[in-house]
């Protein structure tokens, strides 16, 4: 029986470069396959705003040839709630982008970051047409200056920047952290970015009332035999526990080549940190659209109340929509 608690990757530089690009499910995201919802006209907007942002890319042919008007912003920044298509759009964008052109989450620059030193990384990323944020959400300062250094240099250098959130960049950081400096930062990164606000339904049609399937303890081994290929089974404490052994940015070779992973007795989480590592590796779970077979309390209820009305609330849910998909046989 394999377990992802043997696991224990590591991840060069040269590692998280070549997976700077849209996630599996993403590969054939285009425009043309973002069916917006004609009760939301911030979605057809968007797309709009996104064809008018690559626009820039044309060639440029005849005297009344489109130019990019000089008041253009160098970012694009989609807003919105989980599920409305915004890693969609955001792929879609990549795609029609020039080389060389990289797509990952926030995590995976800042430790691209980490890994090579800023300099390094500055000088790899520099001659880009465009730079891909999955994510944007900001937890931690130092990250926020880093990353606002770096794109703010790339920027003057030439590279275009397009960022997805569920949050708007004025409100990141809401409510974890009020230094001054910090929001500054932020302040002067917002500027750089036009914001599209996508409003709209989780397209998964997951609503909270959905449940993440939970198999009875008894038939979980059954169940795990009706996979073929890598299936790794663990206890749910033993995982929670790893995770708060290897670097959230190596979670995604923690599942790398899995085929389903399957957790026994999921009970609540009790610390805020273990349910942020768990947000994590259901993030890379579900790039990877790798299935989850559950035994115990239902993953959807893992988050505590007091966790779900704090400031990370977002988060859980968003997560709480992605297990509800892994566990549904959507992987
Ligand atoms: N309007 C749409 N037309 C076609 N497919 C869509 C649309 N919106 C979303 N999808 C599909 O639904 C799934 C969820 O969308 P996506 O992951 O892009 O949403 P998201 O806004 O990034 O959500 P999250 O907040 O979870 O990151 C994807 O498979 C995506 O291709
Ligand atoms: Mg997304």
């Amino acid at each position: 029986m394999e377990h992802l608690t043997d696991r224990l990757p590591t991840l060069t530089g040269d590692e998280i470069i070549a997976h700077l690009v849209p996630p599996r499910q993403f590969v054939d995201a285009t425009l043309d396959s973002y069916r917006p919802d004609h009760d939301y006209p911030s979605q057809s907007e968007a797309v709009a705003a996104i064809r008018e942002f690559t626009s820039a890319w044309k060639p440029s042919g005849g005297l009344f040839s489109r130019r990019r008007s000089s008041s253009a912003l160098p970012g694009i920044y989609l807003d919105g709630g989980f599920g409305v298509g915004k890693t969609h759009l955001l792929a879609a964008l990549w795609h029609l982008a020039p080389p060389r052109k990289y797509f990952g989450t926030f995590l995976e620059y800042t430790s691209l970051v980490g890994a090579l030193g800023y300099q390094s990384a500055f000088q790899l990323l520099k001659g880009a047409s465009l730079i891909c944020i999955d994510e944007f959400e900001l937890d931690d300062p130092g990250d926020t200056r880093i990353m606002s250094r770096l794109l703010t240099e790339l920027v003057a250098t030439g590279t275009r920047i397009a960022a997805t959130s569920n949050t708007p960049p004025n409100a990141l950081g809401e409510g974890r952290f009020a230094a001054q400096d910090f929001l500054r930062e932020i302040d002067a990164l917002a500027a750089q970015f036009l914001t599209l606000r996508i409003d709209g339904l989780d397209y998964r049609r997951r609503d909270l009332e959905g449940h993440a399937v939970s198999t009875p303890a008894a038939d979980l081994e059954s169940a795990v035999a009706k996979y073929s290929g890598v299936i790794t089974t663990d206890r749910f404490a033993d995982v929670v526990n790893h995770l708060a052994k290897v670097h959230p940015s190596k979670y995604v070779k923690l599942v790398d080549g899995l085929d389903a992973i399957a957790l026994t007795d999921v009970r609540v989480l009790t610390s805020q940190t273990d349910a942020l590592r768990l947000v994590a590796f259901v993030d890379r779970l579900y790039d990877a659209q790798i299935p989850i077979l559950a035994s115990g309390t239902s993953l959807d209820q893992v988050f505590a109340d007091d966790m779900l009305a704090g400031g990370y609330r977002k988060k859980y849910l968003r997560a709480v929509s992605r297990m509800i998909a892994l566990t549904n046989g959507e992987g």
